[in-house]
């Protein structure tokens, strides 16, 4: 169902031929919007606007649902929806609540990297906006009716392997017994020792080639340090309450066998060539060019994004590609999508796009570390954060705090702030929730059964079964631009224009049809912060 107001637009549009930017009207008595439309055409025409605006008053065809149209001042035009039109919105919230996100038309395989942890070392706060932005939009694109695969493609592989397992041999531990904590440590220890002691760094080296090879004992360490690292990272999406599970992951290794043949298949197009025994790609714009394969041999992380965007789009078919990672990973992902459309591996009609973000900052404005200088670690920050609230407001601030401003904008980490349950918070959407499920028990005690619309009179619940109705809307721009704070915004707008209806529009003490209708609105706002709550990843309680 289109909103209301896009749904007036297109109805105006067909006359006007130009965009009758509709603005809320300033004040009740001018009903619910206003155009300009007939000002902006007299001038284009050189007419008298109130002669235009009778024009289109008498050609819009809205009397389904619309009060007459007025003319005032010189020339606006006033728009009152009916209030049966806007009695009919919340009705269908409440019979079908499924309704009010719209499905597209055009369903999509769309595959989401996010998250991407690395194998041996503990989730820090830059994996922590990844986690919480992709989900955000596995969960949008799913409502909308899109097939998500979220890909995680964690740090599995690399030469630092090569020392990890050396380590772990010359210690004589059980790698599988680790925690992931206790593998951090052995990281540490281990690349202090690589570059303090010349044969561990020799034998370290040695290493990495017997892990390329596929020797039995390396192979079987190197699987057990992935394996009690995703114990940590699983923990850490359960604390988070993401959906990533083990069935998304796609890890850089799960591309070794693919890197002979990406390299050979750009070098036979002629794509690829060999500069100083590296085999390179120039690509327009971009300053140095992409290293496919070192001078001695040598894989790095850029030829396996090229791997993966090949499998994504011949194998799983995927018709959009996002990447959420931090915005200085940006030319790193424009280079990698530029190679791919040179190679035909990713045809003009399936959608790249990598998804930038800021920093999380300290109090201080400076990125946020720990006291020792050390990126904090993602776990510590929900400490932090639950040190002011309970688990499940905590994450809401923080989930909220992480989506509610420009992604590409650094954003402060004040959790005495982010967990406030006033102002433009999480858990302020949470309290709004719990507050309008409170008035329904309340009324479901005393006998209430689920009603409908019949009586929307005052101006504060007609406001806000208006904006009831944008709700589809907003999920579906979303879903297109990638741009979560538009629903924080929308939520939030929805919240305040649900405390002014409390304030103007008494619910359980009012009587008889107005009050069935004032529950019934009530039931339908809970639904939509429900579901929209539901679709930045934070819980909607019933109570707080
Ligand atoms: N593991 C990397 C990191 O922690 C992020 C990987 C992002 N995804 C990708 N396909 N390169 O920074």
């Amino acid at each position: 169902m289109l909103s209301l107001p896009a749904l007036l637009t297109e109805r105006f549009q067909a006359v006007t031929g130009v965009d009758p930017e509709l603005r809320p009207a300033t004040r009740p008595q001018f009903g619910h919007f206003q155009s300009n439309v007939a000002l902006r055409l007299a001038k284009a025409e050189g007419r008298p606007p109130r002669e235009i605006a009778q024009r289109i008053v008498a050609e819009v065809d809205v009397a389904d649902l619309c009060e007459p149209l007025e003319i005032a001042g010189p020339g606006f035009v006033n728009i009152r929806l009916k209030a049966e039109v806007l009695a009919g919105v919340v009705t269908g919230i409440l019979t079908d609540p499924d309704s009010v996100i719209e499905r597209t038309s055009e369903p999509q395989k769309v595959v989401i990297d996010y998250s991407a942890p690395n194998v041996a070392k503990q989730m820090h706060v830059g994996h922590l906006r990844t986690t919480i932005i992709g989900d955000c939009f596995n969960r949008v694109l799913t409502a909308v009716g899109h097939e998500v695969l979220p890909q995680n493609h964690i740090g599995d592989w690399g030469t630092q392997f090569g020392m990890l397992v050396e380590q772990v041999l010359d210690e004589g531990i059980d790698a599988a017994a680790l925690s992931l904590p206790e593998a951090e440590d052995l990281y540490k220890r281990g690349s202090k020792r690589f570059r303090e002691d010349a044969e561990f760094a020799e034998r370290a080296r040695r290493r990495v080639v017997a892990l390329q090879s596929g020797d039995p004992q390396t192979r079987a360490i190197w699987q057990a340090l992935i394996d009690v690292s995703l114990v940590g990272f699983n923990d850490t999406y359960a604390r988070l309450n993401v959906k990533l599970t083990d069935e998304h992951l796609a890890g850089e290794s799960t591309y070794n066998d693919d890197l002979a043949s990406v390299a050979a298949e750009l070098q036979a197009s002629g794509t690829a060539v060999v500069d100083q025994g590296a085999l390179v790609v120039f690509v327009d714009g971009f300053n140095a060019p992409m290293i496919v394969r070192k001078s001695d041999g040598g894989y790095g992380y850029s030829i396996t994004d090229l791997a993966a965007v090949r499998h994504r789009v011949r194998d799983l078919h995927a018709n959009r590609i996002i990447y959420v990672t931090d915005a200085r990973q940006s030319d790193h992902f424009a280079q990698v999508f530029a190679v791919c459309r040179l190679a035909g591996w990713l045809p003009d009609d399936v959608l790249a796009q990598h998804i930038g973000y800021g920093m999380v900052l300290g109090t201080d404005g400076k990125p946020y570390k720990t006291r020792e200088g050390k990126a904090m670690l993602l776990a510590d920050l929900l400490d932090i954060a639950e040190e002011q609230a309970s688990p499940e407001i905590a994450l809401a601030a923080i989930k909220y705090a992480d989506l509610s401003s420009g992604l590409q904008k650094d954003y402060v980490f004040d959790a005495a702030r982010m967990t406030a349950t006033t102002g433009n918070t999480g858990p302020y959407l949470q309290y709004a929730h719990a507050r309008v499920s409170g008035i329904l028990r309340k009324a479901q005690a005393e006998g209430w059964g689920a009603g409908t619309v019949t009586v929307l009179d005052e101006p504060a619940e007609q406001a806000l079964a208006l904006q009831l109705s944008r709700f589809g809307e907003v999920v579906a721009e979303v879903a297109q631009t990638l741009q979560p704070h538009k629903l924080c915004t929308y939520l939030f707008d929805t919240a305040t224009a649900l405390s002014s209806f409390y304030e103007q529009c008494p619910v359980l003490k009012s009587e008889g049809a107005v009050r069935e209708s004032r529950l019934a609105i009530c039931a339908a706002t809970r639904t939509v912060l429900g579901r929209g709550l539901d679709l930045l990843g934070i819980v909607a309680p019933d109570r707080m």
